[in-house]
Order: structure tokens, then sequence, then C-alpha cells
């Protein structure tokens, strides 16, 4: 974090500690502060989702509920925000399901390299609420517990250099997230895995403490990552979703009928977010081509998926709590497969 940004977030920090655990904060009013803290910025399609989170609770409970939106990590990295959630300090939290893996292993199923066969089969898994309400009540204990879910799209390697066969990555240095499951599989692929967080890679790349890292397209515009990787390989070995979590005391003290209006609101976020992800992906890929001069490269994904296929069988041996979950997904991928073949279509 850049000095400014880290007195920022001190500042604020302190004015959490200082106002925000009892609950009722603001200066002049009776209403409750609710904050949300996301690491991405005001023009990402989650930041937008969140927008109308807070439209739709304030219009509806508004003399009771302020809804503040905290961007750009100013609460510091998400590891450190879902720590602040976990007190109650901060109330929301949208994090990448790879820091929720040290709470809840369950969540390391989605680090797992091609677990979806398609976006079809991905996104149908994650709108089955019935089914993902068991895993997301599972860090309850941790204090905390996921409301909804958010599109993050699929994840690809970029770097200073081509990737166009895994042998590419041999050598390279690759920032992954913080989580030991994101680590193997790049280990797997032959690259030197370097986990930190979001924020900094950046900086890291620029400076050449790592030769590239992994995401989606907007990480290339919104986060600028495009400015300082020139080589965007579509391996497409993940789709990780990022959730919104919230404090579990939060949740607990809201009566039915507020908790009903924050459940459709976080419903509805979820939505905007996707429409907003459509939009915006196309166009992330066109400024990062034509302004940023990233080149965009389609590879043999058989010969990146070849080098991980151990992955999913040494995972399921190791995870006890994964496994349900996993064979879930395998049939969810199935039944697409089949629609895709009724229809002569294909997966990714
Ligand atoms: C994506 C995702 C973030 C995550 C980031 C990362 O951008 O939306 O939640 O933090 O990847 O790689 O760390």
């Amino acid at each position: 974090m850049k000095t400014g940004k880290r007195i920022l977030a001190m500042l604020l920090s302190a004015v959490l500690a200082g106002w925000g655990l009892s609950g009722c904060s603001a200066l002049h009013t009776e209403k409750r502060i609710v904050r949300i803290a996301i690491g991405q910025s005001e023009t990402h399609p989650e930041y937008l989702g969140l927008l109308e989170f807070k439209e739709y609770v304030e219009e509806r409970l508004g003399d009771k509920f302020q809804i503040e939106i905290f961007p750009n990590e100013l609460l510091g990295s998400t590891q450190k925000a879902i720590e602040l959630t976990q007190t109650g300090a901060v109330d929301f939290t949208v994090a990448g399901t790879a820091n929720l893996e040290t709470f809840t292993k369950v969540y390391e199923i989605f680090s797992m390299p091609y677990l979806f066969d398609s976006v079809e089969a991905y996104v149908e898994v994650m709108e089955d609420t019935d089914y993902m309400k068991r895993i997301y009540e599972s860090t309850e204990e941790a204090g905390f517990q996921v409301v909804t879910w958010y599109y993050a799209g699929t994840r690809n390697f970029y770097a200073k250099k081509p990737i166009n066969k895994p042998e590419d990555l041999k050598g390279l240095k690759i920032r992954v997230q913080q989580s030991p499951a994101s680590i193997s599989m790049t280990k797997a692929f032959g690259a030197a895995a370097t986990p930190m967080s979001f924020g900094e890679v950046y900086t890291a790349i620029q400076q050449g403490v790592i030769d590239g890292a992994e995401n989606n397209e907007l990480a290339l515009t919104n986060n600028k990552h495009g400015e300082v990787a020139k080589y965007y390989s579509y391996t497409r070995h993940q789709m990780v979703p990022d959730m919104l979590i919230a404090n579990q005391r939060f949740l607990d003290g809201l009566s039915a009928e507020e908790r009903a209006i924050f459940d459709e609101a976080a419903r509805r976020s979820t939505q905007v977010e996707r429409e907003e992800w459509d939009k915006q992906v196309d166009e992330a890929r066109e400024t990062a081509e034509k302004k940023m001069k990233v080149q965009f490269q389609e590879v043999d994904m058989e010969l990146f998926k070849k080098k991980v296929s151990g992955i999913h069988s040494e995972m399921l041996e190791n995870n006890e709590s994964i496994r349900e979950f996993y064979q879930h997904i395998q049939k969810i991928n199935q039944k697409i497969a089949g629609e895709h073949a009724e229809q002569g279509g294909q997966g990714l």
C-alpha cells in the first residue's frame, strides 16, 4: 500500500474503532451505519452491484440504516477486511473464496483448476441458493457468513512474456492468491508461485518482483495490470466467485422483515453485478488491446489441463469437506454438457 493510502487506512481504522463497534455511530443521527468493504474500484461491476444493495435497503429502511461503501482496499487488504467483519467493525466485505479457505476448507474447491466445464455449469451451481446455503453458513462459528456471490469471470495467466504452452510458465514468478490450493495449482503448472494480496500486484509486476499473475480481464483495466503485463493467455483455468460476507451478529440482530430486505438487496446486487460484468468485460478487452497494447492469445487448453490433471484426486483425497460438493458440481457439468450436445454447442 502506498504511504498516503496507508495513512488513510489507519485513520479510517481509528474511526471504526472509536465509533463503529457500538453499532450506532453517525455523529448526530440515530441511524445504524452499515459499512461495506470492497477491494475493487468505484467502476467495477461489484461496486455497482453494491450501490443497488445500498439503494434497495435505504429506500425501505432508510430511517434506520445508512449504507457506506469503502472501495479500493481503503480499510486494508481483503484479508484484513475479513478480520474486521469477524469482529463487527465492518459489517460486510466482498472477498474472493481464496481468502475464505483459512476459515473453512470447503472453499478450497474453487481453487481447483478446471472444476467447471462451462460458464453455464458454474452459474447454475452458484445460483442454487438452497444448496449453497449450507456452504454459506459454514463460517458462522468464525463470526460471519456469506449472503450472496458475485460473478468474477474466468481466470487466465498474463505476464511480461507470452505464454503459449505450459512450458512457457516454467520458471516464471507468478502472483497467486494467498491460498494453499492456488499455490499448488500454480506449481503444478510449472511456475514459481508468489502469494501476495491483490493490491500489491501492479507494483510487483512493474518492479520485476514477479513476471505476471492470473486473473480475469478486468484486472487489466480496472486494476491497470495491462500497463505492466502485455501478454494475456486464455488458459481458462479457474472460475472463482467473490462472496459478500456479513458479520453474523449484525445478521442475527435484524428482525425477520429487515433480514428479508437485506437478503433481497443482496440478491439484486448479484443480478446488477452480472449485467454490468457482461457489459464491461468486452470493453475491458478492447481497452486493453487498443489502448494498453495487450496481446490476447488463445492457447491449447488441453495441454494446460493435462499439466494439472492430478490435482482433483489429490485435493479430494486430502480434503473430505469438498467431496460431496465436488460430486454435485460434476452432475451439473454432465447435465450442461448433455444440453450442449443436444444443441450441437460446446463448453467453455
Ligand atoms: C479478482 C477478484 C478479487 C480477488 C482478486 C485476486 O479480481 O474479483 O476478489 O481479490 O481477483 O486475485 O486477489
